[in-house]
């Protein structure tokens, strides 16, 4: 049986090629060093060496305060020699609590600024804007995107949550391409495959970064899922001789768009297991049967 999971590495402009699985750090909370090194060697050895932040982070789940996510993976980073050289590094600005977005030029710049110092490093690999801030002309946005470009500080752009309309409008204004965008996307947010997210994706060659893979861990523990998803879910995982975590992740991997999966464990034997999503095997009719089953309906 051939498989739709595609396993191969992703290409994303000028950046080294990246794993199909990242590693996300929402959660990257724990301020021990040798915590944060552990985890991040485990997602390198993984094959996870795109690392996902936010200057956010560590404002909720658990944090201490708007940045603290980004200051202990520069202390991770100072801390480990070369660590800085393996990996990708991607974060993202904009997000500014309680406004709750800004992307106005001097905001961006600053928060830009803020994360290279945090992070302890001279250049962003993935600098993306984590909200669509509305009341920002995406000339302005765009404006402020090359200049950063331009000064060496950041090396390659993308979005998140932004819808394609943002994505278009904001793209219309730069002289280079957008080369991810970032929405929620597994087996219980389908919302990505049908608002033209990752039509757009495939149509404009962006990567799709596709966050919370597991629900936020709800398709591992099973709490709030469509009872006859989760048996799916399950036939599958016995039939692939995985676990049911692992067949979420193989879904969001299959489709066409070839999405990278952020997952967000804490836990090393998670993040280790988490690769063998990469041998599962899913066929056309296993993807509409999860498709179906999370829908709650069948398709026409
Ligand atoms: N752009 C955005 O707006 C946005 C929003 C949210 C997230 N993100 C990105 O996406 C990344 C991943 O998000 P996420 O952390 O929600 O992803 P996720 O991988 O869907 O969920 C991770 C959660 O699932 C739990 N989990 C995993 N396997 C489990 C198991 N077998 N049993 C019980 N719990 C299990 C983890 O707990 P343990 O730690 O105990 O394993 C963790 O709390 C973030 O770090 C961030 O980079 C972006």
């Amino acid at each position: 049986m051939s498989s739709l999971v595609q396993s191969h590495k992703r290409s994303l402009g000028s950046l080294p090629p990246v794993g199909p699985i990242a590693y996300g750090l929402w959660r990257f909370t724990d301020d021990d060093i040798e915590v944060g090194q552990g985890l991040l060697e485990t997602a390198l050895e993984s094959g996870m060496n795109l690392i996902d932040t936010a200057d956010v982070y560590g404002f909720d789940w658990g944090g201490t305060g708007f940045g603290q996510v980004e200051e202990i993976l520069g202390q991770v980073l100072a801390a480990t020699p070369g660590l800085r050289d393996r990996i990708v590094l991607a974060t993202k600005g904009g997000i500014a609590p309680p406004t709750p977005y800004d992307s106005s030029p001097k905001y961006l710049r600053s928060a830009c600024e803020a994360s290279l110092r945090r992070l302890q490093t001279d250049v962003i690999d993935l600098y993306q804007i984590h909200r669509p801030d509305m009341y920002t002309h995406p000339a302005d946005v765009a404006i402020t995107l090359h200049a950063l470009r331009v000064e060496g500080k950041i090396r390659e752009v993308g979005v998140s949550n932004h819808t394609p309309a943002q994505v278009a409008a904001l793209q219309a204004h730069l002289e280079f391409p957008i080369i991810t965008n970032q929405p929620e996307f597994s087996a219980v947010e389908l919302t990505p495959m049908r608002d033209g997210t990752l039509d757009q994706c495939m149509a404009e060659r962006v990567t799709p970064l596709a966050w919370s893979p597991l629900g936020g861990g709800r398709l591992a523990t099973g709490e709030g899922i469509a009872p006859d998803l989760l048996a799916l879910l399950d036939s599958l995982a016995v039939r692939e001789g995985v676990d049911r975590s692992q067949i979420a992740l193989a879904f969001v991997l299959a489709h066409p768009s070839a999405p990278v999966a952020i997952i967000g464990s804490q836990n090393p034997d998670r993040i280790r297991s988490s690769a063998a999503a990469l041998g599962v095997t899913l066929d056309r009719a296993d993807v509409y049967a999860i498709v179906q089953a999370s829908e709650g309906v069948p398709l026409p």
